[in-house]
């Protein structure tokens, strides 16, 4: 089968090295050096602005990453054409223990100490600290990563519910599902996790009227789409208290403008598309599931 590569990740030689170990027959271009006319999949997250036009008898579009929608709204992608995903288990471990570093850090306390410490201000809390089975996360997306997500943070002890389209049975996690019940997901939850994919339904989904649901001064995290993120929506929501510190890890324009408000936020975490590095190995063994599903 002949692949070309379109990604600067799947570029680099280490994954080439992993994709000739797992298939040494693949027959591989990689862009910007080489282009396959006759190539039968194309691998790439997106499709680079001055890419050439695809090969006509192209059989697949493989997303090197485990969001589709930079391919599916791209128009140079013949329509009927299928685009995978993959599914990276190691990936997903990654995003989870992204999740659990906001989600002990906002139990904690440590962002508002940290905002405390810039201004040199000491400041001993009476507050009760919450132990982890009181402090409500709420994760939308319960699909590959957010089940995975999901485990990991009740198996760390707390209090986790999910929202989805379709019921979930997962252990220790309270399931939600249906546009009519995320506000019962959301409600007084002291973390919110957004790892839906952007479709119609889901753009701009962290909206005012979501945040204010919260328990007051939540944390909100973002490992999903920029797209998902009201941020007017969320710059209120910061100055009314409704959401105490936001962890965000996408935007709809990448790399997020040198001059946009949200950098040096003393009230957000701006990480750059961090949260979810894929493996070299799960991202092999998962495009070779693929390939042997579209041979
Ligand atoms: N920041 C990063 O580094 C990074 C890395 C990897 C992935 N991501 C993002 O994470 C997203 C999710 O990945 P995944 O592998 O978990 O996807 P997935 O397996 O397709 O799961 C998607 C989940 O979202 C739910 N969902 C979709 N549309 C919905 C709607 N309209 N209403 C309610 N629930 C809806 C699905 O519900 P059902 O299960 O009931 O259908 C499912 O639980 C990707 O699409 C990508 O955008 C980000």
């Amino acid at each position: 089968m002949k692949i070309q590569i379109a990604d600067p990740f799947a570029a680099e030689p280490a994954f080439l090295a992993e994709l000739a170990g797992q298939a040494p027959d693949l027959d591989i271009a990689v862009w910007p050096g080489a282009v396959d006319g006759d190539a039968d999949v194309l691998l790439a997250w997106e499709i680079p602005a001055d890419f050439p036009p695809l090969p006509p008898d192209l059989r697949a579009v493989v997303s090197f990453g485990a969001g589709t929608d930079r391919l599916e709204r791209d128009p140079r992608i013949p329509a009927g054409t299928p685009i995978f995903r993959l599914e990276d288990g190691e990936q997903a471990e990654r995003m989870a223990d992204y999740v659990l570093a906001a989600a002990w850090s906002q139990l904690v306390g440590l962002p508002q100490a940290a905002r405390n410490e810039d201004r040199r201000h000491w400041s001993l809390s009476t507050d009760q600290r919450l132990s982890p089975d009181q402090f409500v996360v709420t994760l939308l997306g319960a699909g590959f990563i957010g089940t995975c997500v999901a485990r990991r943070l009740a198996d760390a002890g707390f209090a986790v519910r999910c929202w989805s389209r379709n019921a979930k049975q997962i252990e220790g996690v309270e399931s939600h599902h249906g546009p009519g019940a995320i506000e019962a997901a959301v409600a007084g939850a002291h973390l919110l996790v957004n790892i839906l994919p952007l479709n119609e339904d889901t753009r701009g989904i962290l909206s005012a009227a979501l945040l204010r649901g919260l328990h007051p001064g939540a944390g909100l995290v973002n490992i999903g789409r920029g797209e998902h993120l009201d941020e007017q929506g969320l710059q209120g929501a910061l100055i009314e208290g409704a959401v105490g510190h936001a962890w965000l890890d996408a935007f709809p324009i990448e790399p997020l403008p040198a001059d946009h408000w949200m950098w040096g936020h003393d009230r957000i975490s701006v990480t750059p598309h961090i949260s979810g590095p894929p493996s070299l190995k799960g991202a092999a063994a998962s495009l070779m599931k693929v390939l042997q599903r579209i041979a």
